[in-house]
């Protein structure tokens, strides 16, 4: 007899199979998803790679294909593969999409994320599985499976915001990345890096919800021990964007010259808005010691306000006083 969580993986693998053969094998999958992937500029190598597919744009097409291949409804609903509405009626949750299913770490799928292909703004651009016992978003990273190996080789590990910046990012030959995809970055993420590298660089997108995202994923890192440097992309690209825009070497060489350690990049973001203001370039100086007093190594800590006091033009004693006092207030 099979436990309930080991039909859950079936299911799920059963529903990527199906979902791979809808792209590549019917002619809606690859007149409306292959083409879509394609006009991104992606390389059918890296389609295959992660799985990619297409979910129809029909009422149940993936439900009824489980079912009579013998699978239980009630583990495609346990997964959210299938949902049942009040009256009764049981549909796809995954419909007209292209989908990228989300390995666990052992390779096995555990969820989906899926794409639309409308333009409409009022359909949610991504639809993804919801928690089930077999994911639990905030303790997986996408892509890891695929870059783990990458990531203790190369002792970094690439952080994106979206399952498309995964992809291009490989596709580009750099296969150390993952991405939070669907959530906020978590501390439990964070520390799933931490098995494999001490070093995270974050490269989410260079637009205004991205620049927060990655203030605050700093932070988060620091305060977990752990070692971080941001690579920002221009005019609101994302890693995807500017992959296919600049091209693969380019793009390698832009992440090699443009990463930034914290305080030179917090510096960079936040003096942009405060000009001249004294005022302000004093909250912004207090801000970026708030960031290196999360450091638990005081060495460490103590090697970026030597930093941070040569850039600013602040002496070291001033923002070493400054960082006592918030260590202090800390406890
Ligand atoms: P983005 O809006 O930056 O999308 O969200 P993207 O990854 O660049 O997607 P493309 O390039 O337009 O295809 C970043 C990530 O946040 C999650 C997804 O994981 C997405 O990849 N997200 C975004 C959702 O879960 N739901 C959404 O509606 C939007
Ligand atoms: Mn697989
Ligand atoms: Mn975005
Ligand atoms: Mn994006
Ligand atoms: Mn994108």
């Amino acid at each position: 007899v099979q436990s309930a969580k080991e039909s859950l993986y079936i299911v799920s693998q059963y529903a990527a199979t199906f979902f791979v053969k809808q792209l590549w094998e019917t002619d809606e999958g690859k007149g409306i998803g292959l083409s879509y992937f394609k006009e991104r500029g992606f390389r059918e190598d890296i389609l295959k790679k992660f799985e990619v597919g297409y979910s129809p744009d029909v009422w149940d097409a993936m439900t009824q294909s489980a079912i009579n291949a013998g699978h239980k409804l009630e583990f495609l609903e346990s997964t959210g593969l299938s949902i049942k509405n009040d009256n009764g009626k049981i549909y796809d949750r995954f419909r007209g999409r292209v989908m990228f299913p989300i390995h666990g770490f052992t390779g096995r799928v555990i969820g989906f994320g899926g794409r639309t292909l409308k333009t409409d703004k009022n359909v949610p651009k991504y639809v993804n599985s919801p928690e089930s016992e077999i994911y639990h978003k905030s303790n997986v990273l996408y892509g890891l499976f695929h870059a783990k190996k990458a990531i203790r080789d190369l002792d970094n590990c690439y952080l994106a915001e979206g399952y498309a910046d995964v992809l291009s990012v490989h596709q580009a030959g750099i296969e150390n990345v993952v991405a939070s995809s669907g959530t906020s970055l978590t501390v439990e993420q964070i520390k799933l890096i931490g098995r494999f590298t001490q070093n995270i660089t974050i490269l989410f997108d260079g637009d205004a919800a991205g620049i927060k995202a990655s203030l605050r994923g700093l932070d988060m890192i620091l305060e977990e021990g752990l070692n971080v440097k941001i690579v920002s992309f221009p005019d609101g690209h994302d890693p995807d964007s500017y992959m296919h825009h600049v091209g693969a070497g380019a793009f390698k060489t832009y992440l090699e010259n443009n990463r930034r350690d914290f305080i030179l990049y917090k510096a960079n973001v936040l003096l942009k808005d405060a000009g001249d203001d004294p005022i302000k370039r004093a909250g912004i100086i207090r801000d970026i010691v708030e960031s290196i007093a999360k450091i638990p190594d005081q060495i460490k800590a103590s090697v970026f306000i030597r930093e941070c006091s040569s850039l600013l033009e602040i002496e070291e004693r001033i923002l070493m006083s400054e960082l006592n006092k918030m260590r202090s207030a800390k406890v």
